[in-house]
Formats: C-alpha cells, sequence, structure tokens
C-alpha cells in the first residue's frame, strides 16, 4: 500500500492586534480578535506522508528529531486528520523554516499551518482553506491566519464554539507597506506563547482589562487596514502590543520578553518618528521587533535599524501570499 506525500510553505504572520490568552475550553479558542500581516519573505516548508510501516509518528523539525513535547503536539494533529480521513497509519512529518525558530518570530504560526496543510492533503481531504485554518487553531491560534495571505483576522472564541478560522480581509495584500523583522537574538525564548498565556490568565491582575479591552484595539486595526492608513494601524499596533506586555509583565513571577536590545530598538523606531520617519514597533513572546513603516521607507528603516548596537539582522517584509501545498509523490 502507498499513500500521498504533499508537501506545503506556509508564512509566519505579525499580530498587530494581538491574541494572548485562551478561552477556558479543551480545543485551543483566543479570548480576543486578533489581526496580522502575513510576511513574504519568511517561510516554513512541511512535508507529511502516512505510512504503513510506522509504528509512530517521527517528525524532524530543521534536521533534527523532535522533542517529546513538540512531537506530541504534531501528533495530536495528525490523530484529527487521522480520524477525518479514516486512517489509521501513523506519519514522517519533515519541517524547516529559513528564519530562528522558538524566538518569537513566530514559527508555531507558519509551522502548524504548514502541518494542517500538507496532514490533510497527503491524507487525501479535500478541505477549503476555513476548515485548514480551523484544524490549524486548535494547535496553535496564530496558525490559523498563516493559511491566509495579506492581511488577516481571527475571532475570539466562546466556550461553546466549535469551528472557528482565521479570515482574509479581502483587497488588502497589494497595500504599500513593510515589515522589518529586527532579530535581536538567536537564542531561543525561554518562556512560549502558550505558557505565558496561562501564566497570565492566572497571575496578572491586568488580565481582565486587557481581555475587556483588546476588542477595541482589533476594530480600529481592522477599520485602519480597510482605509489603508498606516498612522492609525502603526499606533493601534504599538497600543496592542504595550498593552499585551503590560498585562503579562504584571503576572507573578513576571513576564518579560523584552532584552535591552529591544528596547533600544524602540527607541530607535520612537526617534524615527520624530524624525518625520513613519515606523511602529511590535513585540510578541520573545525579544524580536517588528517594525511597520510603508514599503517606501523600509530600506530606510532597515538599514537604520541594523545600526543599533546588538542587533543581529534585520529581515524586510511585505504582505505574503497564502499557504500553498502540491502532492510531490509517494509515501510506501
Ligand atoms: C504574542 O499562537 O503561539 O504572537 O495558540 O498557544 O499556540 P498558541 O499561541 P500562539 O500565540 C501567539 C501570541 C502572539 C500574538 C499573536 O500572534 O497574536
Amino acid at each position: 500500500m502507498s499513500t500521498a506525500v504533499a508537501c506545503a510553505t506556509a508564512h509566519p504572520n505579525v499580530a498587530l492586534a494581538k491574541y494572548w490568552g485562551k478561552v477556558l475550553a479543551p480545543t485551543n479558542l483566543p479570548a480576543v480578535p486578533s489581526l496580522s500581516m502575513t510576511l513574504d519573505s519568511l517561510s516554513t516548508t512541511t512535508s507529511v506522508g502516512f505510512g504503513p510501516g510506522l509504528d509512530s509518528d517521527r517528525v524532524v523539525i530543521n534536521g533534527r528529531s523532535a522533542t517529546d513535547a513538540e512531537a506530541r503536539r504534531v501528533s495530536s494533529l495528525l490523530d484529527q486528520v487521522r480520524v477525518a480521513a479514516g486512517l489509521r497509519t501513523r506519519a514522517w512529518v519533515e519541517t524547516a523554516n529559513d528564519f530562528p525558530t522558538g524566538s518569537g518570530l513566530a514559527s508555531s504560526a507558519s509551522g502548524f499551518a504548514a502541518l494542517a496543510l500538507a496532514a490533510t492533503k497527503a491524507a487525501g481531504l479535500e478541505w477549503d482553506s476555513a476548515r485548514v485554518s480551523d484544524l490549524a487553531r486548535q494547535a496553535s491560534a496564530s496558525a490559523a491566519r498563516s493559511i491566509f495571505g495579506g492581511f488577516v483576522t481571527l475571532m475570539a472564541g466562546s466556550a461553546d464554539t466549535t469551528f472557528l478560522a482565521a479570515e482574509p480581509l479581502n483587497g488588502t495584500d497589494d497595500w504599500q507597506v513593510a515589515i522589518s523583522v529586527v532579530i535581536t537574538t538567536f537564542q531561543p525564548k525561554e518562556v512560549g506563547s502558550t505558557q505565558g498565556m496561562a501564566h497570565t490568565r492566572a497571575t496578572s491582575p491586568y488580565y481582565d482589562a486587557w481581555v475587556e479591552h483588546a476588542p477595541s484595539l482589533f476594530e480600529r486595526a481592522r477599520v485602519a487596514v480597510l482605509a489603508r492608513d498606516l498612522d492609525e494601524l502603526g499606533t493601534v499596533a504599538e497600543e496592542s502590543a504595550f498593552a499585551m506586555h503590560a498585562c503579562a509583565m504584571g503576572s507573578a513571577p513576571p513576564l518579560v520578553y523584552f532584552s535591552p536590545v529591544t528596547l533600544a530598538v524602540i527607541e530607535k523606531v520612537r526617534s524615527m518618528r520624530r524624525s518625520g520617519v513613519p515606523a511602529y514597533a511590535t513585540m510578541d513572546a520573545g525579544p524580536q521587533v517588528k517594525v511597520l513603516s510603508s514599503a517606501a521607507n523600509a530600506a530606510q528603516v532597515a538599514s537604520t535599524l541594523r545600526e543599533v548596537h546588538g542587533v543581529e539582522k534585520v529581515i524586510v517584509a511585505r504582505p505574503g501570499a497564502a499557504a500553498s501545498v502540491k502532492l510531490v509523490g509517494q509515501s510506501t
């Protein structure tokens, strides 16, 4: 018996209105709505084949065997695919990022988006993007957004939600904007998003205020994208990022993702703005900074940020394409 091998590519995304916090339900539902931009110049490529000869799922990430925790997360997505497709066979999965993994560069977003797409295709499921996005969301909520290109929204769930997929903001992906990804370290982050948000929810006195405030930030970001209003989008992106981090920093013990270099980059972004170059900073669960600007100013923004002491690398990204998949052969 042989089955198809599918290879998928997905791009990471940067949230401009942040998701931080989950509904208390078993299926990974975000407690707040979020809005992101998919990044064209970074990608994850993942191949999946269901092989009758395997006694367990084999997962290779960037050329090394997955840790037990990583493999469990992959297998739980594959289990859902097996149930839907009526398959009993285990799978091999090979995935590689062309950017540093686990350092706040959204590798779980592109990783689980590519995995969901490759696994469903390899299993012979003809699912539309919304269904694949819902599957990816259960593994990592930000991954739901990486199924789509350009600007993408993901609504909040509630305890009785049974299906939740991201949605593209149609007609916005030709907007001439850019995000400069400022890498301040190649070390993996210490506290991942899943763990970080559970800790915040359990211990931060600001958590309820964040959950109450986040929908208005999301709505302002959505309106700003539709109006192609860079200044408003950048302003609200900074408010969202700092509100999320303030909430996380209020946890006990505090959750601090910023390094001294993160703060130096933020200060440089502010000084560029004072000198008339509109640029806006956002940070996720790691020390990297992502800087929103017009596409026309991106080269200047990136070269200014490369000068900040401690910055390792700056990658300029434009709105990227949706995740894609193709059948590449047979697994025996
Ligand atoms: C700060 O999607 O990685 O990047 O659903 O637990 O896998 P899980 O979390 P994840 O969290 C992303 C958090 C963020 C903000 C965002 O991307 O919206």
